[in-house]
């Protein structure tokens, strides 16, 4: 299955599922990391690692256009399924339903909880005893697609943000591979329509 990667940042998940499509028995490799943050780190990490990138800055283009660019790119490297990993942007409707069943996600909480963003914060906030992290199909709802799989970790006394943070990315970088490869494996190969 050729699975594109987006990302804004960082990019560790995305490093994670790279790193696992190397193993001999990933039903996957990743054929495009695309990034709407042309300085985002991840993909100097993807270029060095001989993956291929695509850049592009939404800055002062119609979303419309934006968007046909990235399908356009993700339609020339043959991409079948697409991974988000830290892409924070919101994908417009006409974008989820042209790869509608195609698109997965990794959100930092426990799905149904704590949809958006500062999922930790408001998980200590709450007195909650475990956070973790879910790969969730995408769709029109913000976090809101069919949970694909979830990893759970405690939340300890005095966990500050970045504590648990660092604690759920490490169960991302295991689940999101984990769960991507168990997805694609029961699907038929879909070419992109
Ligand atoms: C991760 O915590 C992911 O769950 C969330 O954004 C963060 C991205 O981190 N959607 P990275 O760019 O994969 O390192």
């Amino acid at each position: 299955h050729r699975v594109g990667v987006l990302i804004s940042g960082r990019g560790s998940n995305m490093a994670a599922l790279v790193e696992a499509s190397r193993e001999p028995q990933c039903p996957y490799q990743i054929v495009l990391v695309a990034s709407d943050k042309p300085e985002a780190p991840g993909l100097a990490w993807a270029a060095e690692r001989g993956v291929a990138t695509f850049a592009k800055s939404p800055k002062g283009i119609p979303k419309a256009e934006y968007e046909a660019a990235i399908d356009a790119a993700l339609r020339e490297a043959g991409v079948e399924a697409i991974a988000l990993a830290g892409y924070m942007r919101l994908l417009s409707d006409d974008f989820v339903g042209k790869w509608r069943g195609r698109v997965i996600n990794i959100h930092p909480s426990l799905l149904p909880k704590y949809k958006g963003l500062d999922t930790h914060a408001r998980a200590i906030a709450a007195g909650d005893a475990v956070a973790g992290c879910s790969v969730h199909l995408v769709t029109e709802e913000l976090d809101g697609g069919e949970v694909l799989g979830q990893a759970q970790v405690p939340i300890l006394p005095g966990d500050t943000v970045d504590a648990l943070a660092e604690r759920v990315l490490a169960e991302e970088h295991k689940l999101y591979p984990r769960t991507l490869s168990a997805w694609l494996n029961r699907r038929k190969p879909v070419s992109a329509a």
